[in-house]
């Protein structure tokens, strides 16, 4: 294959080099495009076949099925790794040797308190607030508590930041849910791993003991690695934007949490839940709803079906499916909207509209089925998701520093009106 491709515009011809990844994408490098045509530029809504960037963190083929972080596959990731393990490879390349890990965990640890006067600004939402909306404000919030976090020139910096956010963030969510179920805002137990604080934090009462549950555990952190990161998505485009003004961490993983609450998007976790909810409501008819699905004239979507990427299908959701189905059966849990589920999942796979477009159940088919079982309210859900995603965003943002990116300012082709006067008030 040459290494060069021609464009040629009104007869001229203009040479731009093609740039090959480690597992053989192709790009054509159009940096000098504009220059070289003189003002001549790319068009691509949806950025269905634009590379933002160059990474080194994430691996997916969405025809073959492929995921893999920092070249490890997440099926032996999900599997054998834990999600703290995973964060450590994402955002510095490797996994860590027992040492690194411990000494990530105590920084981690020594920087999970969050400011006691965050809880006034968590106290000033509705208890009605959604728990995205919450999390977003309280994580650009935290810019001010932590202003040291944002001019971050050196790598040391750059580290401290880190550790703060995947200290603190995981009390945020906390206090999102306890806010809403009205339940006391609390810090976390230091003598616990990660994920094991974590669920403790949620689902403290007041006055009992909290006893871990080995099922939730494992299940909650094998679905915060399946979320961990997946390359140039909305949320995760938009942290490195963001983040390429270099507004500082915190604000650009706040906008990132603004981007994934979209149901398009993150959201969708919790649009899968109120979807089945809905058709168990209306009697079960999964057929109804397949015809509503397919009717161009309705705007209602299959959700947690089809995928930008993944047109094959989705190695998340497989994982993620045989998972559910275990976490079901330990706790013991016959819940009539799995049979819903998978009753739409059979006729969806089986239906001619869903295998031309290639449209397969995606991670957010079945994880709200185990947040469900585990006793995580549907509005929690995206934000379970933000909180596995927030390695990925970090690493990102990280890649994008270190590589001293350009601020991030596509161009358009501008399709408004041209010159006209000036009309004062009156003659308008
Ligand atoms: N139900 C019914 N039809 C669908 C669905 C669906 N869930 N998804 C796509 N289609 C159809 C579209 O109507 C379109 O049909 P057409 O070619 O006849 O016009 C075709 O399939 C292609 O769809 P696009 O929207 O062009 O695909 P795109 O790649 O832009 O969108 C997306 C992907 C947003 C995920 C879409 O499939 C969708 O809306 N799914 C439901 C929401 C969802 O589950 N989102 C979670 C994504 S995963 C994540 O964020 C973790």
């Amino acid at each position: 294959m040459s290494d060069i491709a021609t464009l040629e515009v009104n007869g001229q011809k203009y040479d731009f080099p093609l740039i090959k990844g480690t597992e053989n994408e192709v790009a054509i490098d159009i940096k000098t495009l504009r220059g070289a045509t003189e003002g001549i530029v790319t068009i691509d809504p949806g950025y269905k076949n634009t590379g933002s960037c160059e990474s080194g963190i994430t691996f997916l083929d969405g025809e073959k099925g492929i995921l893999r972080y920092r070249g490890y596959s997440i099926e032996d990731l999900a599997e054998k790794a834990d999600f703290l393990e995973v964060a450590y490879a994402l955002i510095f390349g490797d996994l860590p040797n027992k040492e690194q890990l411990d000494k990530f965990h105590t920084d981690i640890k020594a920087n999970s308190i969050v400011d006691d006067d965050v809880k006034k600004i968590v106290d000033a939402f509705p208890k009605a607030a959604h728990p995205m909306g919450v999390l977003s404000s309280l994580t650009s919030a935290l810019t001010a508590f932590n202003p040291s976090s944002v001019d971050v020139s050196s790598e040391e910096e750059m580290y401290n930041s880190v550790v703060k956010i995947l200290g603190k963030f995981p009390v945020l969510v906390a206090w999102a849910m306890r806010k809403k179920q009205g339940l006391p805002l609390d810090y976390g137990d230091s003598s616990l791993g990660y994920v094991e604080n974590i669920l403790k934090m949620m689902f403290k009462q007041p006055n009992e003991e909290y006893v871990q549950n080995e099922i939730l555990v494992d299940a909650l952190d094998k679905l915060l690695i399946l979320h961990a990161d997946h390359e140039q998505n909305c949320s995760t485009s938009t942290v490195r934007i963001v983040g390429s003004s270099h507004a500082g961490l915190f604000a650009s993983l706040s906008a990132g949490i603004s981007a994934l609450w979209g149901p398009l998007h993150g959201g969708a976790n919790q649009a899968v839940l109120e979807m089945l909810e809905a058709i168990k409501e209306d009697g079960g008819d999964t057929k109804k709803y397949m015809a509503k699905a397919k009717d161009k004239n309705d705007p209602f979507r299959l959700m947690g079906f089809g995928h930008r990427v993944y047109k094959n299908f989705d190695p998340r959701a497989r994982i993620i499916k045989t998972a559910a189905d275990e976490v079901l059966a330990d706790l013991g849990i016959e819940d009539p909207i799995l049979d819903i589920a998978k009753g739409l999942e059979q006729e969806a796979l089986n239906d001619e509209y869903f295998v031309k477009r290639k449209l397969y159940p995606n991670v957010d088919f079945y994880s709200g089925i185990i947040y469900r079982a585990m006793g995580i309210p549907v509005e929690m859900f995206t934000a379970m998701f933000a909180l596995g995603r927030l390695p990925g965003w970090i690493a990102q943002w990280r890649e994008m520093r270190l590589r001293k990116e350009p601020i991030g300012r596509p161009r358009q082709i501008y399709i408004g009106k041209n010159l006209r006067e000036f009309t004062g008030i009156n003659e308008r």
